[in-house]
């Protein structure tokens, strides 16, 4: 009997993995007349264990990351400490040192910016979670990334938003990082929207069980996401976008996409080319009674 397990890219929708065993069939006196074979579609198991592998994969290079992260994020201080001292010592006349202080001292700032993410995305697990107020979480976030840009958005926020046991600067990081993404759709300005509302699901949705959860919608009217990289935008270093001057190095969907599994919650995304691109997030939620609300 044989055995091969083999992938066929043109089956389905992303191709099948069939497992497929044969064995010779032979009549009384013992001569070969045939064979079986059987077909076992096994795709499922495949990319269970794919997922598997990537996630310890991710978690091996999320400890690495945390410890090179952290290093550098000292020595940057370090660096930063002296760059200032250089600084504030240099006299009034020396223009050029004074300029070139102050470009070491941005990249030394955008370096340390990159640092914090790569521990945050490291350290992904682990959310501190509190009952905490979501309206004021997003109104911050929207806030501090359109503050100054040719975006705005109004956060649309339901007045009897249920509470969420989350971690604070964790959801925060998501938020900013969405909305990030959404402003940079827009090089030309414009408009999002950012609604959060209560929403009771009947039916598992992907991963996610019944139940009751508050939803985050975060609409852009931007560039959109070509289909085919729409299963590699959280993928950890998958970008579109030129670095720049910039921190983006394509880690802002992947951190996003860590937080809120650690948070049993989840993201999706809908999106076209030339439109925009919808995604809402879903964070487990307590409805209210109207009595313990929210603390402060
Ligand atoms: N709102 C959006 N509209 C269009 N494309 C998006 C949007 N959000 C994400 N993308 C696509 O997904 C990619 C990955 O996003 P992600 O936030 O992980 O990385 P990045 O924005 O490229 O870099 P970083 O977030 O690290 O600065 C982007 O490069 C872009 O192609
Ligand atoms: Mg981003």
């Amino acid at each position: 009997a044989y055995e091969v397990t083999e992938f066929f890219p043109d089956l389905g929708e992303k191709g099948k993995w069939f497992r497929i065993t044969a064995a010779k069939l032979r009549d009384s006196s013992g001569r070969i007349f045939g064979a079986m074979e059987t077909l076992e579609d096994i795709t499922e198991q495949k990319t269970a264990e794919e997922e598997l592998l990537k996630r310890t994969k991710n978690e091996s290079l999320g400890t690495f990351a945390d410890g090179v992260a952290k290093d550098f994020d000292s020595l940057l201080t370090a660096i930063l400490r002296n760059v200032f001292l250089a600084k504030i010592s240099a006299s009034e006349e020396d223009k050029i040192l004074e300029n070139g202080l102050a470009i070491a001292e941005r990249a030394g700032l955008q370096a340390k910016e990159l640092a914090h993410r790569l521990i945050t995305f490291a350290q992904g697990g682990y959310p501190v979670k509190k009952n905490e107020k979501l309206d004021v979480i997003i109104k911050d976030a929207v806030q501090k990334v359109l503050e100054g840009s040719n975006v705005t958005c109004q956060p649309v926020i339901v007045p009897d938003l249920w509470p969420t046991e989350i971690d604070a600067m964790q959801i925060k990081q998501v938020m900013e990082n969405m909305i990030t993404n959404a402003k940079e759709a827009m090089p030309e300005g414009g408009v999002i929207d950012v609604i959060a509302e209560n929403t009771t699901t009947g039916t598992n949705i992907r991963t996610m069980g019944k139940g009751n959860y508050v939803r985050i919608i975060i609409k852009d009217r931007g560039v959109g996401i070509p289909r085919e990289n729409l299963s590699k935008i959280f993928d950890p270093y998958f970008t579109t976008k030129e670095t720049k001057d910039r921190g983006g190095i394509g880690l802002g969907l992947a951190i996003c996409d860590s937080i809120i599994k650690y948070h049993n919650g989840l993201i999706t995304v809908e999106s076209l080319v030339g439109v925009g691109t919808t995604f809402m997030v879903y964070l487990s939620a307590t409805p209210n009674d109207g009595k313990n609300g929210v603390s402060s």
